[in-house]
């Protein structure tokens, strides 16, 4: 069985993730020290895939460390999620971001150097592009002006990868720009688990509609879309989950140098007031909500032209909005209101 490292194994996508590798046949080995999710993702993983993962507690930055798992696994390949990803707080401290994002990537650049693993999955984000300059958006729009320090690390992170790419064309990369991702496994064994108060839409939806918060803050009405709230393309975490494992079979297949960008989204676009209205209508609960000002930084609309990954690597989202908006719910549930 072929094995790879999955930093940031125990968060969201990259639990979802190694639920895909398990079934493509490929073993997951998580690197993961949990300052952001909980080991009782492992016991979901067990429930959904009959294996638990093995898991090593480590800071990803940790040279040493790393080098460690590398002599002890022997993996094929790595996925990268593991960063800190809290747009405000990297507002607020900017070197955690540049330390943690950037530092974790060189030093696991390093160790697959120093280990001759070549093949790499990295996760970046359609933050990368700011506001956009034509819809959908394709991988060749020009990125760098993204709106936090949070987006400029995956900008930081993509040129890095590029210019290691053209020093060694032994490196095999994939970077994946994730638009939204939301929902949770329809098993309801796993999902977000964001801390304190949410940031991210999704979650807050869930958590009024729960009564855990009074309510929803819509963070604008008055931008020219088509009710007024910001677009966006939510993509189900089991969608994206699967992409990571046909990136990594594609990167498999190639010969000689691999340094390619894909976009991961649906192609479509909702609103604020679509996600909230379909949330509702397919979980028959209401979510109270009131119209806010914009918050800082948001772009108005974006989502994703989806053709290159459709093109090579075969891919292509299964799941509905509604999908999405159900399990997470179903999540939410299981969580306990
Ligand atoms: C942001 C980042 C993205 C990152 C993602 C995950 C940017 C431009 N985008 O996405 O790169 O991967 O976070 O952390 O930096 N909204 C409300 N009320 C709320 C929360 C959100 O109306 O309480 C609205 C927002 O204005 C936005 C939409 O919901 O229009 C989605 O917001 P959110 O879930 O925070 O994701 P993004 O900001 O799109």
């Amino acid at each position: 069985m072929k094995k790879t490292i999955v930093t940031g194994g125990a968060g969201f996508i990259g639990s979802h993730t190694c639920v895909e590798l398990l079934a493509a046949g490929i073993e997951p080995v998580i690197v993961d020290d949990l300052r952001n999710s909980e080991e009782r993702v492992l016991d979901g993983l067990e429930k959904i895939t009959g294996r638990k993962p093995v898991i090593h507690r480590i800071d990803c930055t940790d040279a040493r460390a790393m080098d460690l798992v590398f002599a002890t696994e022997r993996p094929d390949s790595v996925i990268h999620f593991a960063a800190d990803k809290a747009v405000g707080e990297s507002v607020r401290d900017p070197l955690k971001y540049y330390h943690n994002n950037i530092g974790s990537l060189v030093t696991l650049l390093r160790v697959m150097a120093d280990h001759q693993v070549k093949d790499l999955v990295f996760s970046s984000s359609c933050t990368v592009y700011g506001e956009g300059d034509k819809l959908p958006i394709t991988e060749d729009s020009p990125t760098g002006a993204a709106a936090s320090p949070y987006g400029y690390t995956k900008v930081v992170c993509e040129q890095l990868l590029r210019d290691v790419c053209a020093a060694d064309p032994a490196l095999r990369t994939v970077m994946l720009r994730y638009f939204n991702p939301i929902g949770a496994h329809p098993s309801a064994q796993i999902g977000e688990l964001p801390i304190g108060v949410p940031n991210n839409l999704v979650p807050f939806i869930t958590q009024a509609a729960a009564g855990l918060r009074k309510q929803l803050t819509v963070f604008g009405n008055d931008y020219p879309t088509r009710d007024g709230s910001c677009i966006r393309d939510y993509i189900h975490v089991v969608d994206l989950a699967k992409a990571h494992v046909l990136a990594l079979q594609w990167i498999n297949r190639q010969s000689g140098a691999v340094c390619e960008v894909f976009n991961l989204g649906t192609g479509q676009g909702s609103t604020v007031l679509e996600a909230v209205n379909t949330f509702e209508a397919v979980n028959g609960v209401k979510v109270p909500y009131a119209i806010g000002p914009r918050r800082a930084g948001d772009v108005m609309a974006i989502y994703a032209d989806t053709a290159k990954s459709l093109r090579l690597l075969g891919w292509r989202t299964e799941l509905t909005l509604a999908d999405a908006l159900r399990d997470a719910w179903r999540w939410q549930l299981a969580l306990g209101k």
